[in-house]
């Protein structure tokens, strides 16, 4: 497959089942991107491991996740999908960029605090994968040669430390990694938990009530809209000072994203509107949309041969573009190229 257009990639991992913040933070964005984009859209099982559980059921975790990448749109014969695990080169390229990275700045990373944190709490151990999970998440870039990236503003940080190897690495042998850039959007790149909007809507978040998972039942989507907080003023005064008033602009991005609708028509709009009645338009819109989300994600989920071979083929064309990248890095590494 020969790569034209500027490169586009992004991930997702199989943790658990995807939510609205996994939706509107990058994957609605996915197949209009096809347009503009060569594309690769990962499934990231290995760093899945990173937070294995026993009852995890990886395996149909990473199935229904590419279901839903096809039913967002995304075309296997316009983009390359594919199972992390099925590409050695990327657990190859993240020992060697290992060796490129620092402690002190993995340290740093906000994602991996918190989950230790998490951790520590449960009085668990850390697991290695845990601390060097963005290295990974690097190598998955640096292969494709990739321009672009498209994530949720959690992910920002770890687009930057990508950056930051590349560029270390550059600085010793030579331009051999293009320097990837974060897209992320100005509305949806931090969807909110429902009922403590003052953090992120998480796939693993233990209260189910915060959460609006793409595969949750139209009544209980209007009952967790209906119980969202909200804060003490009228929508018509709403600006997007997250910190002022989280619960609502969450709940406005959250239908601006949904409907397609610009944030400005929207907020004309709904001016001097009730609360209750912004939340029957909302709850509203996103039973329509889950509904028919849900609809195309259970044709291609109950045909597990076309799932596995969007998946194969794709491994196939994700193995030969990343070959590419690292037999350069062996030869520039003076690694002994492989006699056949
Ligand atoms: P993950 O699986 O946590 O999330 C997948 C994508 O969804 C975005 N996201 C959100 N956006 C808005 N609001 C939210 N509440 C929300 N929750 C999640 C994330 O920002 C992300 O874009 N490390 C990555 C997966 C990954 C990856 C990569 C991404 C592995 N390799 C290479 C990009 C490029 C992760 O754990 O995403």
């Amino acid at each position: 497959m020969l790569f034209l257009k500027p490169i586009l990639f992004s991930a997702v991992q199989p943790s658990g089942n995807l939510t609205i913040g996994n939706y509107i933070g990058t994957m609605r964005h996915w197949s209009i991107m096809q347009k503009k984009y060569d594309c690769l859209y990962c499934i990231a099982d290995l760093h899945a491991l990173t937070a294995q559980e026993k009852n995890m059921c990886l395996s149909k975790n990473t199935l229904d996740t590419l279901s839903f990448y096809l039913a967002c749109g995304v075309d296997p014969k316009k983009s390359i999908i594919f199972i992390q695990s099925h590409v050695y080169q990327h657990s190859q390229l993240s020992w060697i960029l290992n060796c490129f990275s620092q402690f002190s700045e993995l340290l740093r990373m906000t994602q991996f605090k918190v989950k230790r944190n998490v951790e520590k709490n449960h009085v668990k151990q850390t697991n290695l994968g845990l601390f060097n999970y963005p290295v990974l998440m690097a190598a998955d870039i640096l292969l494709y040669q990739t321009n672009f990236v498209p994530v949720g503003k959690d992910q920002k940080q770890h687009v930057e430390l990508t950056r930051n190897i590349a560029n270390r690495f550059n600085s010793i042998y030579g331009n051999i990694f293009k320097l990837p850039k974060p897209l992320i959007h100005q509305y949806g790149s931090k969807i909110m938990s429902l009922l403590e909007p003052q953090k992120k809507m998480s796939k693993s978040d233990t209260n189910k009530n915060n959460v609006i998972f793409l595969l949750d039942d139209i009544k209980s989507v209007s009952l967790k809209i209906k119980h969202a907080v909200t804060d003490s003023e009228r929508p018509s005064k709403i600006d997007y000072n997250i910190e002022n008033k989280p619960g609502i602009s969450n709940l406005l991005e959250i239908l601006s994203a949904i409907s397609n609708k610009d944030m400005n028509i929207l907020l004309k709009e709904l001016d001097g509107m009730m609360y209750r009645e912004l939340k029957n338009i909302v709850s509203d819109c996103l039973s329509k949309f889950l509904s028919k989300l849900q609809r195309s994600y259970y044709d291609y989920r109950n045909d597990e041969c076309y799932l596995k071979k969007v998946a194969h083929e794709g491994a196939m064309k994700a193995r030969l573009k990343s070959e590419e990248t690292l037999k350069i890095i062996h030869s520039t590494l003076g690694l002994v190229p492989y006699f056949k």
